[in-house]
């Protein structure tokens, strides 16, 4: 399904696109899950939740009661479908309607740099949080960071691209700040994500596909870089790599 609103075209196919992205840093993710000892978790709420990916696996790893909420309700409306037993609503995180602390633990996904105010967000996830709640931002990239070889402006497309549909490609570097400034005790990780060759066949073409689809290239480019990348990615010659942060925080 393609979906198109609050002015973010999330492309064709979003649910696919939301199970590529999550599944680069499944590893990682599991690593940080044991870190905060998430099976204790009993009342657990995610923000952003899409289309419930992230829900989904919530919900193998711990169980806790799950409350799921995103301002979209076509995203909703397909997370229900595809995750049951979870309470989903259409809520912005900027104004929740939980009492103040409700929850022992709060995740989000690649979340905050679609954001549009992350110290609104903030403050109001740590008021709907018990005291030493875990409150966790999993993987928020930082494209200012990014490194390809050869260059191709893949990196610079992808700024240009989220800049363009609202996001903070950014954000990666600001989440310590924006944590701390909401007065939570936070560790920050990253993981280094280069993609092997497997990766690059898999994922060129669909990260490529989004710089057209934003109209920042022609068909005609889109098809001459396919074939070059093609080429590269061949010979392994081709290498990406882009660091994704984690904040880990606890409530005061
Ligand atoms: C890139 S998607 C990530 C979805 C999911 N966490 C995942 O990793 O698959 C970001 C999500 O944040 C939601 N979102 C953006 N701003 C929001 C806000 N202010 N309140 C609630 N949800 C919001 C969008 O509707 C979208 O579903």
């Amino acid at each position: 399904m393609r979906i198109k609103s609050k002015d973010i075209d999330w492309g064709a196919d979003v649910e696919q696109q939301f199970i590529r992205q999550a599944s680069w840093t499944r590893a990682y993710r599991n690593q940080i899950y044991r870190q905060i000892g998430m099976i204790k978790a009993r009342n657990l709420l995610e923000v952003g939740c899409g289309t419930g990916v992230i829900t989904k696996e919530l919900q193998e790893k711990t169980s806790a009661k799950i409350t799921a909420i995103d301002f979209d309700k076509s995203m909703i409306d397909i997370a229900k479908d595809y995750v049951s037993d979870v309470r989903f609503l259409t809520e912005n995180v900027e104004e929740l309607s939980f009492k103040d602390k409700s929850f022992d633990f709060v995740v989000c996904h690649y979340f905050l740099l679609w954001i549009s105010n992350p110290e609104k967000a903030l403050s109001e996830i740590a008021r709907v949080c018990k005291r030493d709640a875990t409150i966790v931002a999993l993987s928020e990239p930082d494209y200012g960071a990014w490194i390809e070889y050869p260059e191709m402006g893949l990196g610079k497309y992808h700024i240009e691209y989220l800049q363009k549909e609202g996001a903070d490609p950014f954000i990666g570097r600001k989440i310590l700040s924006l944590f701390e400034s909401a007065g939570l005790e936070t560790e920050l990780s990253v993981v280094a994500q280069t993609w092997n060759q497997n990766l690059l066949k898999e994922n060129i073409g669909e990260e490529w596909k989004r710089v057209l689809e934003a109209e920042l290239i022609t068909k005609k480019e889109f098809d001459e870089i396919i074939k070059k990348e093609n080429k590269l990615i061949k010979k392994n010659q081709r290498m990406i790599f882009i660091p994704v942060f984690t904040a880990i925080g606890r409530k005061k």
